[in-house]
Order: C-alpha cells, then structure tokens, then sequence
C-alpha cells in the first residue's frame, strides 16, 4: 500500500477504499497510522475553544464517511457514548489522548463498568464500534492541547450518551465547530462534553 504524503493525500485514498460495499477494518487503520502527522496538512482545521472540545469537519467522503478533526484543550472529555452503528477510527494527530472503554450498561441501573483504558500516542489509530462497547475520550493533560482526526462511517448525526453512575442514556446531536476551515453559525455548534 502507498503511503499517504499529507492529509489531502490520505483523504484521497480513504475515498478509494470506501468506494466499497464491505471495509476492511485493518486496512483502514494500516492506512491512517502510516500518515505521519504534519501540522501544515491541518493547521486550518484545528480551531480550538477554551470551554469544550470541537468537531471540525475536514471531508464528507461521498457520502461514506465523515473525516473530523477534534481539538480538546487541558482536561476537555467526550461524554460516554455509543457509535450508533458506525465504525468508529481515531488517528492521533498532535499530543495524547485517554480513551476509557466501558461495557453496555445492563438495564439494571448502577455504575457502569470499565472495560479498558489505554493512552493514545501520537499518529497511532485506535478503533471502536458499538459491538466492542462505548467510550469516553478526554485529554487529560493539563498543560497540552490534543488534536485527532476521526472517521466515521457510515456517518451519523446523534449518538447516545451514557450517564457512568446510572448507566441512563440520551440522544445527543452531534455538530460542527466548523466546516471546510470556516466556523459554522454560533447556534449550530454544540457537543456532547462531559459534565
Ligand atoms: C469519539 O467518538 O471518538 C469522539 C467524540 C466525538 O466524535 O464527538
């Protein structure tokens, strides 16, 4: 397989690959960890906001997938959340991230139980789907921002968000912090952020 030189490279690819019916799950991750983050690729994308983290959309991947890069400043986190059915790919692009994954709650009410954690390095991929579990995704570093570039296919517009004492779950919509480099609207751009 060919290395991708940027990220206008990579995206290229990754619309080959999702031209597809069936994806292959280690190839896409082959494919994204061998594109070695540079900062002039994406520097356009990353816009942060010191209170929440932000879902910068980069490609609509034909209707495929969503290419996303999310910015989270010292301590930002994700809610627990599920992936409504989609694969879910995570590529580092500049710091680490924690990423804690949980079992399905059972119904029963309770704390909800963990199944692993682990720290994400720079330009490795780690990849989830709800058949694995759910997770929570933070930055925990209280002096570095994080930046990460995700892809979801099929792409979806909610999600559901667990809360990790009672396992109650809610329907979150998921926006943009911004499209194509551009910020969208004040009104349209929300997150799931944990509380
Ligand atoms: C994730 O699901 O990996 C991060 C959260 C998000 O997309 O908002």
């Amino acid at each position: 397989m060919e290395t991708p030189k940027s990220l206008q490279e990579l995206t290229k690819m990754l619309h080959e690959i999702f031209k597809e019916d069936s994806i292959n799950v280690e190839e896409v991750t082959e494919l994204m960890e061998s594109y070695k983050s540079n900062p002039q690729d994406w520097k356009k994308y990353a816009i942060f906001d010191k209170h929440r983290y932000t879902r910068n959309l980069v490609d609509e991947g034909n209707g495929k997938f969503n290419l996303i890069i999310l910015c989270w400043g010292e301590g930002h986190g994700s809610s627990i959340h599920d992936h409504s059915d989609s694969h879910c790919f995570m590529k580092m692009l500049q710091g680490e991230l924690k990423e804690t994954q949980y079992h399905w709650p059972t119904g029963e009410g309770g704390e909800m139980t963990e199944k692993s954690h682990k720290i994400l390095e720079n330009n490795s991929v780690a990849y989830i789907n709800d058949s694995i579990g759910l997770h929570r995704v933070e930055n925990v570093s209280h002096t570095e921002g994080s930046i990460s570039l995700h892809l979801y296919s099929p792409p979806f517009q909610t999600c559901q968000v667990f809360d990790e004492r009672t396992g109650h779950k809610t329907v979150a919509k998921m926006t943009f912090w911004s499209k194509n480099g551009e910020r969208t609207p004040f009104q349209c751009a929300a997150t799931k952020e944990n509380n």
